[in-house]
């Protein structure tokens, strides 16, 4: 039997177990994969008429674990669990629909375990939690619920988690999750600037706050992106900016064709140039010029809400509410979008401290412990020492949190970041996982530099020998 109907046998069983209750718990991860994988069980369980409720938890640890053991209620984890299948409750029902790398050593304590990375399928590039939620959902054959129907939420997750970058573009399972979506008709693709906000920014604002790429001579520069636009042949005109939707095709094409000469004249590397056009997801039941229009600005709306407590305010919207929560979201996503500015500042002005195979900074308690993975990603990016991955440390009330994110040519050199953190914050007394491009840990106080020496010698054997 082929990979793909293993899944889906496996994907069936779990629906089995959980069809069996009249009750259960949702847990799920903090993050826009994590909410939009919820929010298909919310879907699914709802039109099942099975009772339901939802907790949102930054990272699953052995508290939180026995918490579940002790409510004994079924419950099916979403976007987390598969890195702690050794610490999961017995004598329940649990179902698993995870795609991080797997605790091979709880492996067989588990039997309603969905994950892509046990059928040869790439957890970090070819499926989300979202996705694997999604597949779950298809399994639970819902009244009402066609396929396709949910498929836009499973795209924004997969979007949300950057498994588009590899290839700019979505591969794998999540390729023929879209293509499910576009045949229902609610998502579409294509080649575009791959910018974020075209649904929801003015145009010059697309180059002022562009960050992957980074615009030589643009990104930060008010009045120079204004004059490289005004220079194409769009400007305010006296009026209000235009968004990148509101440009014709051929303005379109001619900003793209005039940046591309931009960049190549200011010498940006092939591997940032290839970054400009992307393929871009809308969603087509949203409305144009709002953020769930776009799987980008989608995903980093349900950021603004679940990384900072507000997990209900993602999830109300996930669900549909376009009216008080949406609302919310917006505010908070402005805050967010502040923080990350102040969180780069900071980043350069403290400067990255470079080890033989790892780069480090430690924002202490001025960015959240949440949002760190996320400047540390951007920062690296940016970065022309792309050589070596980043760590960044944060404070945060459960001991020290780390961050770390590579690339995918340090992959193909060996690199496994969750492999080396997982190893190493066990080695000091703490947790962690994810996957093999970005991966976190919490560990004790107190223990940085000896996690710092494990991780640069790990590292370092890792992209040396190639496993
Ligand atoms: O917990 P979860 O799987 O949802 O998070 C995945 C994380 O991996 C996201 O924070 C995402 O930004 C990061 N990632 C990345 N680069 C990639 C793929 C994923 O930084 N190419
Ligand atoms: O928190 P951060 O964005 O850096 O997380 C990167 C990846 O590592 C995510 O997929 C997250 O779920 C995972 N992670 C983990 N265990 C932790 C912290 C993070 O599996 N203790
Ligand atoms: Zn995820």
């Amino acid at each position: 039997m082929s990979d793909h109907l293993l899944m889906k046998q496996r994907a069936d069983e779990c629906a089995a177990a959980i069809r069996r209750h009249g009750e259960v718990r949702v847990v799920s991860h903090i993050d826009a994969d994590g909410l939009t994988a919820a929010a298909i069980m919310c879907h699914a369980l709802d039109r099942l008429g099975i009772e339901h409720s939802v907790r949102f938890v930054k990272q699953l640890d052995k508290e939180i674990l026995d918490e579940v053991a002790d409510a004994n209620i079924p419950t099916v984890f979403t976007d987390l669990g598969s890195g702690m299948l050794s610490d999961m409750p017995r004598g329940m029902d649990v179902v698993i629909a995870d795609h991080h790398q797997i605790d091979q050593d709880g492996a067989g304590n588990i039997t309603h375990h969905l994950n892509p990375h046990l059928f040869g399928i790439d957890g970090s590039t070819e499926l989300s939690g979202a996705g694997c939620a999604y597949l779950l959902a298809q399994s639970l054959s819902c009244p009402g619920i066609q396929s396709g129907d949910l498929a836009d939420l499973a795209i924004v997750g997969a979007v949300g988690d950057l498994q588009a970058r590899k290839f700019g573009k979505l591969v794998g399972c999540n390729r023929e999750i879209l293509k499910q979506g576009r045949d229902r008709g609610v998502l579409n693709y294509k080649k575009d600037i791959s910018f974020f906000g075209k649904q929801t920014r003015e145009v010059f604002r697309l180059l002022l706050y562009s960050s992957d790429p980074y615009l030589p001579g643009l990104t930060g520069n008010e009045a120079a992106s204004i004059e490289f636009l005004r220079k194409v042949g769009i400007d305010a005109g006296g009026e209000r900016w235009r968004r990148w939707i509101d440009l014709t095709k051929e303005e379109q094409q001619k900003v793209v064709s005039s940046l591309v000469q931009h960049c190549i004249s200011r010498r940006m590397s092939s591997y940032h140039l290839h970054r400009l056009v992307t393929e871009g997801y809308t969603l087509c039941r949203e409305k144009e010029g709002t953020e769930m229009r776009d799987a980008s600005e989608y995903s980093t709306l349900l950021n603004a809400t679940a990384r900072y407590g507000f997990a209900d305010v993602g999830l109300a919207v996930c669900l549909g509410d376009r009216e008080g929560k949406l609302a919310e979201a917006h505010d908070l996503l402005k805050d967010h979008r502040k923080n990350l500015v102040e969180g780069l500042k900071l980043v350069r002005e403290r400067g990255i401290t470079k080890l033989a195979y790892i780069q480090y900074f430690d924002a202490g308690s001025s960015i959240r412990d949440t949002i760190v993975g996320i400047v540390a990603g951007m920062s690296l990016s940016n970065s022309k020492n792309r050589d070596t991955p980043i760590l960044a440390f944060a404070e945060s009330d459960a001991g020290l949190k780390v961050s770390t994110r590579g690339t995918q040519s340090l992959i193909r050199k060996g690199l496994n970041l969750a492999d080396a953190i997982g190893a190493c914050a066990a080695r000091v007394g703490g947790t962690g996982g994810g996957h093999n491009i970005a991966a976190g840990a919490t560990i004790p106080r107190g223990s940085k530099d000896e996690f710092l020496e494990l991780m640069d010698a790990m590292v370092g054997e890792q992209i040396t020998t190639g496993k």
